[in-house]
């Protein structure tokens, strides 16, 4: 693999192998803390961020490597207008692996055709945060054992919220295993990610605005902060920010082995009254999210090198999205958050999802909602 982009870069046997290791790192960190000697991580964070950018700079820290950071994008060359483009190009001669994030989707995707290094997405806007889902997949393994037949619940703002979306995509490969989707309607999970892992896959799930009717039936439940800085409208925030709200009562109706999971940060949508419950997890997400991201460093650069000495190096960022691209200059990608038109000729890259519809390569949103548009 050459990038991670979309947790679907990875394998569920690359994914098992990622778990192992940051057991082992755990179980044995003076084995890793030489092993990125002479290594620089560059993490370019355009948005805001406590847990990523720290956990990826411990990280690398751990492994005994270096770390050049970027922690906002007033504090750059792109505060004077420089392209993601341009930036991935400079920075992939400076460093030896990239953790991007930043508030447009596709973004990563855009930064991994013009780097020499490798690509993680850390976060674009509300598209995939494929290294929460790491985090994620971590510590519902501990605490389950496996990821099959699990019936997960996720509460809250599931259309902007990138951290559903890439545990989606990343579960739906697991057998047995259903979805609860519980939202307001305004809220709702995006077409993009019902069609391309929930309705595709045949996997059974259902819709629902009440989670005091569903919380009894779940394995785990991953609570979500509504995404303020996505909205539009302050009002339409402030009318939906405490739809949902966890507590110590909601709890008493929770299964007795129900996890309670949140990528974090929290803002109201958990009481803290509910950290002291052995049912709460968060915490221990954020632990296990350095681990995963050791084992990831560790995994992107050791591809790289067998790749330099003439082994196998599989293209990777963006999976099958990249064999079937093509061009189009004749629809264009309909999402206001996407890439695309902010970034200077650039190509208008498309693909055809299993459906036949037109969906825009950087941010898998369909071309205006799938109709082919003139421009
Ligand atoms: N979960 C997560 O992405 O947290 P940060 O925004 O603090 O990185």
């Amino acid at each position: 693999m050459k990038h991670l982009l979309n947790i679907l870069d990875l394998s569920t046997e690359e994914i098992g192998e990622l778990i192992a290791t940051a057991e082992d790192i755990e179980a044995h960190p003076e084995k890793y803390e030489d092993a990125c000697r002479h290594k620089i991580l560059a993490t370019l964070f355009f948005e805001p961020s406590t847990r990523t950018r720290l956990s990826f700079e411990s990280a690398m820290l751990s492994l005994g490597g270096n770390v050049i950071s970027m922690a906002g994008a007033n504090t750059s060359s792109a505060a004077k207008g420089e392209s993601v483009a341009d930036t991935a190009e400079v920075v992939s001669g400076y460093a030896d692996i990239i953790a991007m994030r930043h508030p447009k989707e596709g973004a990563p995707y855009v930064a991994a055709k013009h780097s020499s290094v490798p690509v993680i997405n850390a976060g674009d806007g509300g598209h995939y945060h494929p290294t929460q889902t790491l985090a994620d997949l971590l510590t519902v393994h501990r605490e389950k054992g496996a990821f099959e037949n699990l019936t997960v619940g996720f509460c809250g703002d599931l259309k902007y919220g990138r951290t559903v979306h890439s545990l989606i995509a990343a579960l739906s490969r697991y057998r047995g295993v259903k979805f609860v989707l519980i939202s307001p309607e305004e809220l709702r999970l995006p077409e993009f990610v019902k069609r391309d892992y929930i309705e595709e896959k045949g996997i059974p799930y259902t819709e629902s605005a009440s989670l005091e009717e569903q919380i009894g039936k779940l394995d785990a439940l991953y609570m979500t902060r509504v995404q303020k800085e996505r909205f539009e409208s302050e009002e339409e925030y402030a009318r939906l920010k405490d739809t949902y709200i966890l507590t110590e009562e909601k709890m008493r109706t929770a299964g007795k082995n129900t996890i309670v999971l949140h990528p974090l940060p929290r803002v109201n949508e958990i009481s803290v009254k509910v950290d002291e419950d052995p049912r709460a997890c968060y915490f221990k997400q954020t632990r296990n999210g350095k681990l995963m991201r050791m084992a990831l460093i560790l995994k992107l650069l050791k591809d790289k090198e067998t790749a330099e000495k003439g082994g196998v190096y599989q293209v990777g960022g963006g999976g099958e999205r990249e064999r079937n691209t093509f061009v189009s200059t004749s629809v264009k990608c309909a999402n206001p958050h996407c890439i695309f038109p902010c970034e200077q000729e650039l190509p208008p890259l498309f693909y055809r999802d299993k459906r036949g519809t037109l969906c825009c390569a950087y941010c898998d949103a369909a071309a205006e909602n799938g109709k082919e548009t003139t421009v």
